[in-house]
């Protein structure tokens, strides 16, 4: 968040300062009665070279002008950034996002009532002969918001120029590009378009069929601020009450699989749009339902992607604790939904066989079989067995899934390794020295690291190991390490909210340091909380963990007491108060200490 360098950079402590305490020249710092404590001599200063103050007196507190201001006004953090953020003119990133977001929003929603019209007008006559011919009721489309996109490339421009968007802001919603000789071209030209809602029911986006054999099939609204594919489930908006009420979720690939599912009164299917389910997706269904059922097409089962995906869910619905903190119960949900695989006839998808029959999707999708035991079978049959080649096919595909089960599920994790020995015609010692010697182990992270990171955090996962968003690699670094390592935790007893230099870092550790859950963190912040989170962190083991942390931990503090003595060293013209003597001695003896260890 380097909008808190960019409001220090633009607001001087002196003038944030000066409106809660009159000063006077002392050297070259400032001094006034401290505002935190009551006395009669200074002892309070401001350093405007630092753009930090400090109370030499009783209270013994120093820091930058954020928590000037959150102490003199009692404001929270978020409350104090907005505040800072507004006086130093800057525009604080998520509320742009935000700006964005609903904008495109709005040139959806306009888009969709033209696309809409045209279908019902003259023009579209031949998208209504395809939706008919599918087998599509009038009530299907109207409660799916089925439309059909101009086909000369500009009308919807034009349309949406005249309702007053700028090209720009079609353009940031993914409806336009701008073409070769200037000007701008609409993005869907002739297609059937299905409007994607989130959960909320906004309109992030669009999929856009071909009426022919074109290529691609469907088109969809490139990534803008209000559409993320892997982030939205198509159809959840319309589906969520009946899976709360159900406690089911069915997860299938297509729309045109979600709306046959719903005309048949199937209400509680959504589709991933294509891909596995990522992990974003089965968050979403996490805190809906008891059961996720995923229609599969069987020739996917043995696919590295699909089993990746399937491991991502699996994974995100077996970590009650989905972020580390410094308290295991937080994120404790009520409920652990189980994964179930439907696996579907072959060549067949969802919508065909609704369509044919639904009692035989009916029962499909109640014969479903947990995650795991379909696997097994499936996977059984697919690789051959009597090889060792098809064994080590197997076992790296269910390798990773038992080893995102949670260390305290004993019991769980036995009955899968068990259940693999077996299969693999292997000792159960000696799959215990498989499965331990895996590189999913061997990775001090974890399995768990991965759900954490959904789709998009795979940027995070490649991302180099120096960052250039890494605003302090020493806090940074540190924070990183508590907030990933959970019972590395224990070993920060000393380390203390000033240590961070970063008014965002300090907040994330007080989060950290309280147990208090982040859920509840301004989004400003959260976004701070997520990218330590998310840090990439070097593949060592615990021992160099802890070490790494232990030193992390010296250094923050090394650098906050010389930072301190330089403070003093300025404002050494008053006399320090008697309380505040003491304090200097004993940190001189814990500089001592510091300084002794000879890695610093
Ligand atoms: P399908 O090819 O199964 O399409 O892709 P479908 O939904 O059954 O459509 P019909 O029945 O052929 O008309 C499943 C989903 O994959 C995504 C879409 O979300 C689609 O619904 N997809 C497919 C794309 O995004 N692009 C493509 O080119 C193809
Ligand atoms: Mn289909």
């Amino acid at each position: 968040m380097a909008v808190t360098d960019d409001i220090k950079a633009r607001l001087d402590i002196m003038d944030v300062v000066a409106a809660h305490v009159p000063l006077q020249r002392s050297g070259r710092s400032y001094k006034g009665l401290c505002p935190f404590h009551s006395e009669k001599t200074p002892s309070f200063y401001v350093f405007p070279d630092r753009q930090s103050w400090r109370c030499f007196g009783a209270c013994a507190t120093g820091g930058d002008l954020f928590n000037f201001i959150m102490r003199t006004e009692h404001l929270e953090f978020t409350e104090a950034l907005r505040r800072l953020a507004e006086r130093a003119g800057v525009e604080l990133p998520n509320r742009r996002e935000k700006a964005q977001r609903s904008q495109s929003h709005e040139v959806n929603d306009e888009a969709s009532a033209y696309f809409r019209r045209l279908i019902g007008s003259a023009q579209g006559s031949d998208a209504r002969a395809y939706l008919e011919r599918r087998g599509l009721s009038a009530t299907a489309i109207s409660t799916f918001e089925l439309g059909l996109s101009p086909e000369d490339g500009h009308s919807l421009g034009d349309y949406l120029a005249a309702k007053g968007f700028q090209p720009e802001q079609a353009a940031t919603a993914g409806l336009v590009n701008p073409a070769d000789h200037g000007g701008y071209r609409d993005l869907f030209r002739g297609r059937l378009m299905f409007p994607i809602r989130d959960r909320d029911g906004s309109l992030g986006g669009f999929g856009a069929r071909a009426l022919d054999d074109s290529i691609p099939k469907y088109l969809n609204s490139p990534q803008s601020p209000s559409f993320n594919k892997g982030s939205i489930l198509y159809g959840l908006h319309l589906a969520s009450d009946a899976i709360t009420s159900s406690g089911t979720a069915v997860v299938v690939e297509g729309y045109m699989d979600v709306i046959a599912a719903h005309e048949h009164g199937f209400k509680n299917v959504v589709a991933s749009m294509g891909t596995a389910l990522t992990s974003d997706q089965a968050g979403m269904l996490r805190s809906m339902a008891s059961s996720i059922v995923v229609a599969l097409d069987p020739d996917a089962a043995g696919q590295e992607a699909t089993l990746r995906g399937l491991e991502a869910a699996w994974g995100v619905f077996h970590h009650e604790q989905v972020r580390s903190g410094s308290s295991v119960a937080l994120y404790q949900r009520p409920q652990r939904p189980e994964l179930k695989i439907a696996p579907l006839p072959v060549g067949r998808d969802p919508d065909e066989l609704i369509r044919h029959d639904p009692q035989e999707w009916a029962d499909l999708i109640e014969g479903a079989q947990p995650l795991m035991d379909y696997l097994f079978e499936a996977l059984g049959k697919r690789f051959d067995l009597g090889t060792s080649e098809g064994k080590q096919q197997i076992f790296n595909l269910l390798r990773p899934l038992i080893a995102a089960i949670p260390n305290e599920r004993h019991f769980e994790q036995d009955r899968y390794s068990e259940r693999l020995a077996q299969l693999l015609e292997v000792t159960p010692e000696r799959l215990r020295t498989l499965l331990g010697r895996s590189p999913s182990h061997a990775n001090a992270r974890g399995p768990s690291q991965r759900n954490r990171m959904p789709d998009r955090g795979s940027q995070a996962a490649s991302a180099p190991a120096f960052n250039p968003q890494d605003q302090d690699p020493l806090e940074d670094h540190c924070l990183a390490l508590l907030l990933q390592e959970t019972e590395l935790g224990q070993l920060a007893p000393s380390l203390r909210m000033e240590h961070f230099r970063r008014p965002e870092n300090r907040e994330v550790f007080a989060y950290w340091a309280h147990g208090d859950d982040p859920e509840l963190m301004d989004e400003d912040l959260r976004a701070n909380w997520d990218r330590l989170l998310a840090k990439p962190l070097p593949p060592v083991d615990r021992k160099q963990r802890e070490t790494a942390l232990l030193d992390s931990i010296g250094r923050l503090e090394a650098r906050y007491l010389r930072n301190l003595k330089t403070e003093e060293a300025e404002a050494s013209s008053t006399e320090l108060d008697k309380e505040y003597e003491g304090e200097v001695l004993l940190r001189n003896e814990r500089m001592k200490e510091l300084l002794a260890d000879k890695v610093r």
